[in-house]
């Protein structure tokens, strides 16, 4: 019995032989291995030869050439980089030689149509779905891209730009960065974005550049609450060879990644991989070793398939005259082989191994948070059910599309926060909006200022809480600042008060805190737009959004808060010795205001004497007075505003009562000073 005769079909390898180079090709040699160790019976065996690309096109072009022409392949797999590809391709065309890359994404490749090219590797306009969707999912209406500039970044903005635009989220610009940028340079850029009010960028890069980028974001503090970064597959999936240190400083980063499923399969080539590299310093596999690993097995498949008996060049036409080029003549197994290649699925390492058009199919992404010093998995995007928590392959309902945030896991924010930043925001350089925050002891529940150890201060309570919600609700991001002063003592300060409070509020752009606003005393607060010195109606950004909370405080002032402060007459409830403010004015009785409140001009209008009238700082002290009664060191009755009143009922209930007439006095809502715009 004869032996069964072999047929060897020659592959040409055009990688840059670096450790990344002798990673992928380690794997194209396992999965041969692998491959003809469970199919012994194959008539066809591939035969590798590689040839080093050096980095560069004119490598690339070399290398291709040498194999086709001194080795004649029957494919070329390769080469890594978009950038190296074209001539690749267009040698192949002429050839006839099908070239195979696994890791040349750019979608630009495309467009040089031809037959022989196969791309085993998911295009970068794959995931441009997936990061739209996400963009989506958080209601940011404006991007702007970062891209690497050159083949490689490019490729992808048309298709990224028009897919934002088909669902109306503009791109106002667009940062391409040379991989040959100085740090300088980069620093240059990233401020010229921070001078724009769009927060959100989307970053497609490869990873050396991309490192470079958020070290350097990260310490222009552009890695804080207000940003939103998303990263495309470019990044993510190499962030397994990426340094700790720029890990960290992308915390709060999402991401997209094509979907790897886990098998058993991929477990165990994980541990021979390991075995094989073990004494080299070739680095661990990506997923283009992967696809690299299934790109052979389609390869081994295809030959057997197609059966190519004798493969040989044909080389017809050729003289002395003849260039290079020429003389390489045409494969006769090619066509063959592409048809036999194009209709070969499997289940490889990477997953469903299917090419439509000579390019792999995908349609699962992973969505990716970097928490701390790696990424976790969020959530998944699909190409039918769109962002989904988790991947259902036998789920029947195929067809509703979903864009919520609400089928994501539970993300951290730059900044380390647990809300979404907003996405856009009025470039201030830096400059944060000053709340004034009146100082005043008591009343705590209200506005309370914690002065630190430091002399940094913390504002908390009910004013606060309003403040920030009314500021958070804002379709944009403020930055703002609280910042305490001390209140004048009315009583201390006469009608000089009012002044005090003019300097004070000039100071600052908004005042939050237990501050009550009077109608008639029209120099607080003006009920008109502001208008710069000389007189022109204010424009500027600061002015706009200035504006836009003035309306916002008139609004409050109006609709929620009117009537809510009258000022009561607070008395001992079992024995209200009085029940009208006539005797109190008339008995010379002692009775209390808080301090610093407007109280004190209210009761002066009605005729107390000054002697009369003493200050309480806070509900307890309130209490003691009242406790003692006037003429005992303690007063008769209290004056004061609506809130105030329900909050020391809320701790005395059973002691005090109202009594007399409520007078209505204004209303109870955030001062905005109209500021001078500077
Ligand atoms: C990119 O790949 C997707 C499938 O993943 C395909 O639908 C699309 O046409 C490809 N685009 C280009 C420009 O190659
Ligand atoms: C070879 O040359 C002949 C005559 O010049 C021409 O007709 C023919 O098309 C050429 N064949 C190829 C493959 O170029
Ligand atoms: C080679 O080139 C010369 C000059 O261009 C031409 O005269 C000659 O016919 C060519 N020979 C062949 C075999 O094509
Ligand atoms: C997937 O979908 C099917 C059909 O809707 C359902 O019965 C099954 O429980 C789902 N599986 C998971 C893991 O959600
Ligand atoms: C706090 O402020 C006071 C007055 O401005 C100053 O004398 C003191 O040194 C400051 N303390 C700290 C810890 O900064």
């Amino acid at each position: 019995m004869a032996a069964v005769q072999i047929i060897p079909i020659k592959v040409g390898v055009v990688l840059d032989m670096d450790g990344y180079g002798e990673m992928a090709l380690t794997c194209i040699s396992m999965a041969l291995r692998d491959f003809y160790a469970t199919h012994d019976h194959y008539k066809t065996r591939l035969v590798l030869t590689n040839r080093d690309s050096k980095g560069d096109v004119v490598g690339a072009a070399a290398a291709a050439l040498d194999l086709l022409k001194n080795v004649e392949v029957q494919a070329i797999i390769g080469p890594m980089f978009s950038y190296q590809a074209n001539f690749l391709i267009a040698l192949g065309h002429k050839a006839q030689v099908p070239i195979i890359t696994f890791s040349a994404t750019t979608p630009l490749l495309t467009s040089l149509r031809s037959p022989y090219f196969i791309r085993t590797t998911l295009n970068d306009s794959s995931q441009v779905d997936a990061i739209v969707a996400i963009i989506q999912a958080f209601g940011w209406r404006e991007v702007v891209q970062i891209y690497e500039d050159n083949e490689f970044g490019e490729g992808i903005i048309p298709y990224l730009t028009g897919a934002l635009e088909k669902v109306n989220i503009r791109v106002p610009y667009r940062s391409a960065i040379s991989p040959l940028a100085t740090d300088d340079q980069i620093v240059a850029e990233l401020n010229k974005l921070t001078s724009m009010q769009t927060r959100v960028f989307v970053v497609h890069m490869l990873s050396p550049l991309a490192s470079r980028l958020f070290t350097k974001a990260k310490q222009l503090g552009m890695m804080s609450r207000e940003y939103a970064w998303i990263i495309t597959d470019g990044v993510t999936n190499e962030l397994k060879s990426m340094d700790q240190f720029v890990k960290e400083s992308m915390l709060g980063v999402i991401g997209v990644k094509p979907y790897v499923p886990k098998t058993k399969e991929l477990d165990d080539f994980a541990i021979r991989y390991k075995e094989m590299v073990q004494k080299k310093s070739t680095p661990d596999f990506d997923i283009f070793g992967l696809w690299a690993y299934d790109s052979a097995i389609a390869l081994a498949m295809a030959a057997e398939k197609a059966i190519v008996r004798n493969p040989t060049y044909r080389k017809t036409n050729i003289s002395r005259n003849s260039t290079e080029l020429e003389a390489i003549g045409v494969s006769e197994t090619g066509p063959k082989l592409i048809q036999a290649l194009s209709t070969t699925t499997f289940k490889g390492l990477a997953g469903e191994f299917k090419l439509v058009h000579g390019q792999l199919q995908g349609s699962s992404f992973q969505i990716i948070n970097m928490v701390g010093p790696g990424d976790r998995g969020i959530g998944y995007w699909t190409k039918d059910n769109g962002i989904v928590r988790e991947l259902n392959f036998t789920s029947a309902n195929k067809k509703t599309y979903s864009t919520s945030k609400s089928n994501l896991g539970s993300i951290i924010w730059p900044g380390d926060v647990s809300s979404p930043p907003k996405g856009w925001e009025i470039p201030t350089n830096g400059k944060k909006l000053r709340v004034g925050v009146p100082v005043k002891d008591g009343f705590t529940e209200f506005m309370h200022v914690n002065w630190n150890s430091d002399n940094s201060t913390n504002v908390e309570g009910y004013c606060k809480d309003i403040f920030d919600a009314v500021m958070a609700a804002l379709p944009y991001h403020v930055p703002y600042e609280y910042i305490p002063f001390a209140t004048p003592d009315h009583k201390m300060a006469g009608d000089y008060n009012d002044l005090v409070y003019q300097v004070h509020l000039k100071n600052y752009d908004a005042v939050a805190g237990d501050i009550t606003i009077i109608a008639n005393r029209s120099q607080y607060i003006d009920f008109t737009l502001p208008y710069t010195d000389s007189g022109e109606r204010v424009v500027s950004n600061l002015a706009r959004f200035v504006l836009i909370i003035w309306f916002l405080v008139v609004f409050i002032l109006t609709q929620s808060y009117t009537a809510s402060l009258s000022s009561m007459l607070t008395v001992q409830k079992l024995q209200p010795k009085v029940t009208d403010v006539n005797e109190l004015i008339n008995n010379k009785d002692y009775v209390g205001y808080s301090k610093g409140s407007f109280v004190y001009g209210f009761l002066k209008k009605m005729k107390f004497d000054d002697s009369q009238l003493i200050a309480y700082e806070s509900p307890e002290q309130l209490d003691e007075l009242l406790s003692k009664g006037s003429g005992n060191g303690g007063i008769a009755a209290a004056f004061d505003g609506t809130p105030f009143i329900k909050l020391f009922f809320s701790k005395y209930c059973s002691k005090y009562t109202t009594a007399g007439q409520t007078y209505k006095a204004d209303g109870f809502g955030f001062v905005c000073y109209p500021p001078s715009i500077k």
